[in-house]
């Protein structure tokens, strides 16, 4: 049997999330205007741009609370827009979202127990794992001693890292993370940092957030939304030195 002939074609890696001309309308408001964007398997990208820039209507896309109003979206290779949020959860998508949704009354580890215990449930795995699944979450996201508070009783940077310990504890293939350090000290912005970096490279990651002073703790690539437009796309150094994304921020944060 003859050899397979020699390429010299470069390969190109397949994204493990994509969009193509993506368009969002809330009436006769056009808050996407036709987003091109995607990101390698392993890969954390930063997501910036003003408020109202459209960020946050992206990840609501990508995760099928709303249904586009145009375009494509590919999630390791399958045409995922316009599901079901729950389905597209459980095809590996994860979203910390920018307004907290946890239940007061529950406990830290009965909210890891819940997410935990769903992921087991799906994959066909044993119920009697959960508990030592949810100790190794809270163990790693640095939380177990928060354990049996309820979580009305926690600091928001606190009730952040609960909620990221979810997010983590169903074991997404991509997380979504919308404005995780908001409300955070420096030092539990430091640990977010941390353990973002950690989780690079055994999923994908994209971030939103408007603290700089984070996003260059943890970014390479950068993505810049505008307008419902991607205004540019490059490493964080040159992405914050341009002069189009200073303008856009003049006036409402500042780009340090
Ligand atoms: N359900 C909706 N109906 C109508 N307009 C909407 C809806 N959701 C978002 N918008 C509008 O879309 C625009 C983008 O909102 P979005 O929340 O995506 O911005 P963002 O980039 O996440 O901003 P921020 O940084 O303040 O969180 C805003 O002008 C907002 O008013
Ligand atoms: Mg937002």
């Amino acid at each position: 049997m003859n050899a397979p002939a020699a390429t010299t074609r470069t390969t190109r890696v397949e994204p493990i999330i994509e969009t193509r001309g993506l368009v969002m309308r809330f009436g006769g408001v056009e808050v996407l205007r036709g987003i091109d964007f995607g990101i390698a398997p392993g890969e954390l990208r930063c997501l910036v741009g003003p408020n109202g820039a459209g960020k946050s209507t992206f990840f609501k896309c990508l995760t099928g609370q709303y249904h586009p109003s145009g375009g494509e979206i590919r999630f390791k290779d399958k045409a995922i827009g316009g599901l079901p949020s729950v389905e597209i959860a459980r095809r590996g998508i994860g979203i910390k979202t920018q307004v907290p949704s946890l239940y007061d009354g529950l406990s830290a580890r009965e909210h890891i127990w819940l997410a935990v215990k769903r992921r087991i449930a799906n994959t066909g795995g044993l119920l009697k794992e959960v508990p030592i699944a949810v100790d190794e979450v809270m163990e790693s996201m640095g939380i177990a001693h928060l354990a049996d508070r309820t979580v009305g009783q926690l600091a928001h940077g606190q009730r952040q890292m609960v909620e990221l310990s979810m997010v983590i504890g169903a074991q997404p293939d991509l997380i979504l993370l919308d404005e995780p350090a908001a409300g955070m000290t420096h030092d539990e912005v430091e640990r977010l940092a941390a353990l973002v970096m950690r989780l690079r490279g055994t999923c994908s990651l994209i971030v939103v957030e408007h603290d700089m002073q984070f996003i260059r703790m943890i970014a390479r690539q950068v993505t810049v939304l505008h307008q419902g437009q991607v205004l540019m796309e490059d490493d964080v150094e040159t992405v914050l030195r341009d002069r189009r994304v200073r303008d856009v921020y003049l006036g409402k944060r500042e780009v340090v």
